[in-house]
C-alpha cells in the first residue's frame, strides 16, 4: 500500500533505535545497562493508584468531554495558580493523551505552512517532527556550551523574522538536564514584547530540579509573556506516569479551544478514570511522593556527573533538572576504540553499546553531535556498573 510522503518524511525516534537495539541484544542473554530511557524508574505513587481503581468500580468507563471533565481542569487550572502564580480558567485548559499529544496539537493549532518555529539546540527530538507535521519550518539556533547550552538573547534577536511565529522553550530541559533561570526567561520575554512570537513553554520537568535551581514558568513573568503563551505540562515525569499518558495545554482561550476541535476528531478525551486518577495526583501527598523521587535522582545525577567528570575527554555539566547527564564526549572524535572509528555521537552509541554493552542516546538527532545522552533514571547499582564499563572501554 502506498505511503503518504507526509509519513515518509517523519523518522523513528532516534531514542527508541537505541532501546529497541539494546532489547535485541538482551533477548540473545547480553546483559546491558540502559542509559537510554526517557522514563522514571519507579512505580506510580500508591495513592494514585487507588483513585484510578475507585474510580474503575464507580463506573467511570465512559467517554467524557474532549476536552477533559471539568474536575480535572479546575484541579490542573488551582495547581497552576498554586505552584506557579498563573490563573487559568479551567476553559483555558486541555487534558490531552500525554506530553507528546499537547506538543503536536498545540502545534497544529497554531502554526501554518511556511511559519517558522526558533528552536534552540539541544532539543527534543519530537520538536522538529511536529513542527514538519504542521507545514512549518525549523529555525534551529546553534547553543554553546560556553552559554550552557541556552540561547542567547542576541541569538534570539537575530533568529526573529517576520516568518517567526513560535519559540520553543523546554525547561527544565531533555537532553540537556539544564534549568534557564529566573533572569534568563524574563531577558527573553522582554526581546519577545512587540513581537508576534508565541511561545511554547514546555514545562514537564517542572518538578525535577536539583540544588538551588528555581523553576518559573514562562507566562508568570509578565502579561505580555502569559498572553503569548502555552504552557504545556503532563503526569508522566513527575508522578512516573509515563503509560498512564495524561498531559495538559494551558493559554489563550481561542487557542485552547482549537485544539479542543481537533481533539474532538482525533482521539476524543485521555482515559476516562486516569483522568480520575490525575486529580488525585495533584492532591494533598503530590509532595512527599515527588520529593522521594527528585531527592533519590539528585543523588543519581550528581554521582554520575562527577564519575563522567572523572573520565578523560568527557565533559559533563551537573544537571540542574530533568534526569539526563549530556556529556561532550568529542575529545574521542577521530580515535579508532576496538576497531571502531569514532566519527560522531551515532559511532560512539554504536560502538559503545555494541562493544561494551552500554546503551546510550547520541546527541545528534538533539542537534548537538558533540554529545551524548545518559538517562539517570535507573538504579545507582546500574549507573556504577555502566560507568566502571565506559571508563574501560574509553581507557583502551
Ligand atoms: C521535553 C519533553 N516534553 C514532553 C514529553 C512527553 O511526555 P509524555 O508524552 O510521556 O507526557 C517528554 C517525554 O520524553 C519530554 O522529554
Amino acid at each position: 500500500m502506498k505511503v503518504s510522503k507526509r509519513a515518509q518524511d517523519v523518522p523513528p525516534s532516534a531514542t527508541i533505535a537505541v532501546t529497541t537495539r539494546a532489547q535485541e541484544l538482551k533477548a540473545q542473554g547480553v546483559d546491558v545497562v540502559g542509559f537510554g530511557a526517557g522514563a522514571p524508574d519507579f512505580d506510580t505513587p500508591e495513592y494514585i493508584k487507588e483513585a484510578a481503581i475507585e474510580a474503575l468500580k464507580a463506573g467511570q468507563t465512559k467517554y467524557t468531554a474532549a476536552a477533559g471533565i471539568i474536575e480535572l481542569r479546575k484541579a490542573i487550572a488551582d495547581k497552576l495558580e498554586r505552584e506557579n502564580g498563573l490563573k487559568y480558567a479551567p476553559e483555558q485548559i486541555i487534558v490531552n493523551i500525554g506530553g507528546k499529544h499537547s506538543v503536536y496539537e498545540a502545534m497544529q493549532a497554531v502554526l501554518d505552512p511556511g511559519d517558522e518555529v526558533i528552536l534552540p539546540t539541544p532539543y527534543w527530538v519530537t520538536y522538529p517532527e511536529t513542527i514538519k507535521l504542521a507545514g512549518a519550518v525549523s529555525r534551529i539556533v546553534q547553543t554553546k556550551k560556553e552559554n550552557g547550552y541556552k540561547i542567547t538573547t542576541a541569538q534570539l534577536k537575530k533568529a526573529i523574522t517576520k516568518k517567526t511565529a513560535m519559540l520553543l522553550i523546554n525547561s527544565p530541559n531533555n537532553p540537556g538536564g539544564f534549568t534557564y533561570t529566573p533572569e534568563e526567561l524574563k531577558a527573553i520575554a522582554r526581546v519577545l514584547e512587540g513581537t508576534n512570537v508565541y511561545v511554547m513553554s514546555d514545562e514537564i520537568y517542572e518538578k525535577l530540579i536539583y540544588g538551588d535551581t528555581k523553576f518559573v514558568s514562562f507566562a508568570s513573568l509578565s502579561e505580555d509573556a502569559y498572553n503569548r503563551t502555552l504552557t504545556l505540562n503532563g503526569f508522566s515525569k513527575t508522578f512516573s506516569m509515563t503509560g498512564w499518558r495524561l498531559g495538559y495545554t494551558a493559554g489563550p482561550l481561542d487557542v485552547i479551544k482549537a485544539m479542543g476541535r481537533l481533539q474532538s476528531h482525533m482521539t476524543s478525551n485521555a482515559v476516562t478514570f486516569g483522568q480520575y486518577a490525575a486529580i488525585a495526583a495533584l492532591g494533598p501527598p503530590a509532595d512527599e511522593a515527588i520529593e522521594k523521587m527528585r531527592a533519590e535522582f539528585e543523588r543519581r545525577g550528581k554521582y554520575m556527573t562527577q564519575r563522567l567528570n572523572s573520565i578523560e575527554g568527557v565533559e559533563c555539566t551537573e544537571a540542574t533538572g530533568a534526569f539526563y547527564c549530556f556529556p561532550d564526549v568529542s575529545g574521542h572524535y577521530g580515535r579508532n576504540i576496538g576497531g571502531a572509528t569514532i566519527n560522531g555521537s551515532m559511532d560512539f552509541a554504536k560502538a559503545l553499546l555494541e562493544q561494551a554493552n552500554v546503551a546510550l542516546v547520541p546527541g545528534l538527532p538533539f542537534g548537538c553531535d558533540n554529545n551524548v545522552r545518559l538517562s539517570f533514571a535507573c538504579s545507582l547499582e546500574q549507573i556504577t556498573k555502566g560507568l566502571d564499563r565506559i571508563e574501560k572501554w574509553l581507557a583502551q
